[in-house]
């Protein structure tokens, strides 16, 4: 039997490349460590430690109009997470800030989402983190429609707990999603929109990637950031129910307490407002957008078009 190239074992199993994958997207530049990369230039190593064991963090930012939206509060995030993770970030909030501007400006996008990346960098095998030397930065920004779209969802509550604070703390956004991705997982297979998680107690934490609020008459909850992000939305949004004179009680909601709310709906920087049109095949409210959330989300369109200005990038001389 002759002996295949190495370089082409099994080559034919992999037919799929990144451009077949992304489009468009391919062409974007992404900062790699102080460089601007494009398209197949765009990678990181094999050997990086959040890839082989999700050793990271990151924020999802958004622009809107020409404008960052809570610059400032995502990267604070970043920092705290990364605090926690006893991860060293190379660079200052002020020159994360100029890394998340400058690659909306390069890239020519008014309006757009980002991930901004900092992970535990190149390291050895083995998980210690003191494997790896030198932590990196990456952040890619894309064009990006609402996560949910625009419809109100139906939602599954899954059976993954979120984790507890004494595991790693729900409240670090950090590279490693599994969680959430096994709700997902269990939402997709049952045609749902997306899945509720639970805290360790029964209480309703939050959707997968977006915090959860329920009206009960005049009154609105949401979690305590027990057991879910301390999401950026999720505090604009207590401030805008807040300016329409609702209480916000944050407290622990059980599953009861939701199905017999009279709206609800969920917040995130990708997914933007989201009305929740049934939990686990209960209606909520008239399994339509609520009048107040109807409210919210007109008014967090206005607010998004506060934000740090992308600067236009001046051709170099
Ligand atoms: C698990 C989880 N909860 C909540 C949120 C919403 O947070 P934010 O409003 O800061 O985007 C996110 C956002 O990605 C998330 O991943």
């Amino acid at each position: 039997m002759q002996s295949k190239q190495p370089l082409e074992l099994f080559r034919d199993r992999f037919p799929v490349g990144a451009r077949d994958v992304l489009g468009p997207l391919h062409d974007l530049y992404t900062y790699v460590d102080g460089r601007f990369l494009r398209g197949d230039q765009a990678v990181v190593s094999v050997w990086e430690h959040s890839y082989l064991y999700g050793d990271g963090v990151f924020e999802g930012i958004r622009a809107y109009n020409g404008r960052i939206f809570k610059l400032d509060e995502h990267l604070e995030r970043l920092l705290e997470s990364a605090k926690s993770l006893d991860l060293t970030v190379p660079l200052s909030k002020k020159e994360l800030a100029e890394v998340v501007l400058t690659t909306f400006a390069v890239n020519r996008l008014q309006e757009g989402h980002m991930r901004l990346s900092v992970t535990r960098g190149v390291g050895t095998m083995g998980l210690n983190p003191r494997n790896s030397k030198a932590p990196s930065v990456v952040a890619m920004a894309y064009p990006f429609a609402p996560l949910m779209g625009d419809k109100a969802i139906r939602m599954l509550t899954s059976t993954v707990r979120r984790r507890r604070c004494d595991s790693v703390d729900a409240k670090i956004k950090s590279a490693n999603y599994l969680e959430n991705i096994l709700a997902k997982i269990q939402s997709n297979k049952s045609q749902y929109d997306d899945a509720l998680m639970l805290d360790h107690n029964g209480y309703v934490a939050e959707a997968t990637a977006m915090n959860i609020f329920a009206r009960h008459k005049d009154i609105w909850s949401t979690p305590t950031t027990v057991a879910c992000l301390d999401g950026v939305t999720r505090r604009v949004v207590i401030g805008i129910l807040e300016s329409f004179g609702s209480a916000v009680a944050v407290r622990n909601i059980s599953l009861h307490e939701l199905y017999n709310a009279d709206e609800v709906f969920c917040t995130g920087t990708g997914a933007e407002i989201v009305p929740v049109q049934s939990v686990d095949g209960r209606s909520i409210g008239d399994a339509a957008p609520g009048p107040v959330t109807e409210m919210v989300i007109k008014k967090y369109r206005e607010l998004t078009r506060e934000g740090v200005a992308i600067p236009e990038l001046v051709p170099a001389r």
